[in-house]
């Protein structure tokens, strides 16, 4: 096998970050940023702040679509590892694709404000990383503020989470008091200094618990409580343990201030030395492993580009295995179709340039006019599906109504091709002609109603419509099923794919189908 190859795989990391709304996910895009050199100063990342995308200005989102695609991967190198930051969009711009951006990672950094705590998205998202058993990091974030206390945010995050933590750093204090962080593992208190958080510090460490400086430099309460606690914390937490770690169940916890640029590099090195680098995927037919010398890949987003009139999108590869060439031919395993590749995008530093040479764990941008899907293998010409690029069941619902009813076929075409983009998911009822769209972020359906009108020229309003949540039905057993459908014709409808779904009204109501027909399989992800 090529040596340089395998070096390569052995360099990636491929990265999400999830977190609840403004507990610092831009904030340490652009710390980790200024570590990879891929910008200069901080301040520099478009995206930031919770109200950026208030409702009223979605138009702002279409306008940064060309931005998006840009920021949607950052590669960058650190410490000889080349780093793949894949975007998780998390204020209004939520949606089904921050969810499979997570299945097409290999590694996610969990960032909680340590003054709230385990937020509400951080649970929905962790949930996605449960599916493929994801390493996961953890940043315990704003130390510069009042936080809680740490200890019950480490139990909180346990019970909830369901995944023991491993403290590797220990903070010294917080809000005007904090001092820095303890390393459990190195033995050195790093020295917090405030005021530099643009920058790259030069961070000053003492070495040793029970070094006489560190009443010289924290006082001697502070040092004597940081004693107490970590004899405390060594005692009752788990220790790091690699193999818990790599199968999801351990998490490494740093404390820190990403404002300050505090403790961000204590994760980035932890993730260079701990987290995996790309290995295998299974597919329907086999495991590919990411050394094999074929390239293999899968589509786990689209996003339309900047040009509406013509309709381009670009699809985003994550490299299973092998290696990308420009000018090479792609197997298109759907279709059966070759595809000349020419000017795949890759997004070193930021920059939209044309990919030359990329590896496993690398993603690739393919231009197309909707002739790629979300859930789409590529190969060089073997016939392989890969599994678990997931649809998830919508949260919220609107009936969507044309304003002019002659243009129905070309709303249905419109909101298939919309939905196969895979921001919003189109249900259409067994038992009458409505048409119900599905999101999980509340934004898409205006953008949805945007975009039909400009592309599309149909104009369409939206209705509310009595509908809590959605799973897709299936069953073994014929005479089960035959009586299921019949019964439920009402509620059942079918999605974007043709797959049938129930629609359900409220829980309750959906707990009862569930314990009237137990032998109908109720599922709350789809796979292609
Ligand atoms: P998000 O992407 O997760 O939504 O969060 P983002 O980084 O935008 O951070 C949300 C707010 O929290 C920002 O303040 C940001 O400056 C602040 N923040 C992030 N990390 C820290 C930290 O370590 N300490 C403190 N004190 N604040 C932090 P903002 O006022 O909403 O935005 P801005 O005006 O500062 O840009």
């Amino acid at each position: 096998m090529n040596s340089k190859f395998i070096k390569q795989i052995q360099k990636r990391r491929t990265l999400a970050i999830i977190s609840h709304p403004d507990a610092g996910k831009t904030t340490i895009t652009e710390k980790v940023l200024l570590f990879g050199q891929a910008i200069q100063i901080a301040g520099t990342v478009k995206g930031r702040g919770s109200n950026q995308y208030a409702k009223s200005d979605w138009m702002e989102i279409e306008k940064q679509r060309g931005i998006s695609i840009t920021t949607s991967v950052m590669q960058f190198p650190y410490k000889g590892c080349m780093i793949n930051l894949l975007d998780t969009p998390g204020h209004a711009d939520f949606s089904e694709d921050t969810y499979r951006t997570l299945t097409a990672v290999d590694c996610c950094l969990m960032v909680i404000d340590t003054a709230k705590g385990v937020e509400e998205r951080t649970r929905k998202l962790m949930e996605v990383t449960r599916l493929r058993h994801t390493p996961i990091l953890t940043f315990m974030n704003k130390l510069d503020r009042d936080i809680r206390d740490p200890i019950d945010i480490l139990d909180e995050i346990e019970k909830e989470l369901k995944i023991a933590c491993s403290p590797i750093t220990w903070p010294v204090g917080s809000g005007r008091y904090f001092k820095g962080v303890y390393h459990l593992y190195e033995d050195k208190t790093y020295l917090y200094q405030t005021g530099k958080g643009h920058t790259i510090q030069k961070i000053k460490s003492i070495e040793g618990l029970n070094n006489p400086e560190l009443e010289v430099v924290l006082g001697e309460d502070v040092a004597t409580q940081l004693r107490q606690e970590l004899e405390l914390i060594k005692g009752a937490s788990h220790k790091f343990d690699l193999n818990a770690f790599l199968s999801g169940q351990l998490t490494p916890v740093f404390f820190g201030t990403a404002l300050g640029n505090f403790g961000v590099d204590h994760i980035l090195d932890a993730l260079v030395t701990w987290s995996p680098s790309p290995t295998e995927r299974e597919a329907e037919q086999r495991k590919v492993f990411a050394e094999e010398e074929k390239l293999t890949g899968f589509i786990f987003k689209i996003q339309a580009n900047m040009d509406p009139k013509h309709r381009d999108r670009i699809a985003f590869m994550r490299i299973v295995s092998g290696s990308y060439k420009k000018g090479m031919k792609l197997f298109q395993v759907r279709t059966q179709k070759e595809l000349m590749v020419s000017d795949a995008l890759t997004f070193m530093a930021g920059d939209r340039t044309q990919a030359e040479d990329s590896f496993p764990g690398d993603i690739i941008g393919l231009h197309n006019h909707g002739t790629i899907q979300i859930g789409d293998t590529f190969t060089q010409g073997e016939t392989l599906k890969f599994t678990g690029i997931p649809h998830f069941a919508p949260e919220l619902f609107r009936q969507i109504r044309l304003s002019d009813p002659l243009k129905q076929k070309q709303l249905l075409k419109g909101l298939i091709q919309l939905s196969e983009e895979g921001a919003v998911q189109i249900f259409r009822p067994l038992s009458n002609n409505n048409m119900i769209l599905g999101a999980v972020g509340a934004l898409q359906f205006d953008v949805v109603v945007s975009r039909l009108k400009n592309e599309y020229h149909v104009s369409a309003v939206y209705d509310v419509v009595n509908i809590c949540t959605v799973c897709w039905v299936s069953c073994y057993e014929k005479k089960e099923w035959a009586e299921f459908t019949k019964k439920n014709e009402n509620n059942l409808a079918l999605d974007g794919g043709n797959h049938l779904s129930y629609l359900a009204p409220t829980l309750v109501n959906l707990r009862m189908v569930q314990e009237r027909h137990p032998k109908i399989i109720f599922r709350k992800i789809r796979e292609q």
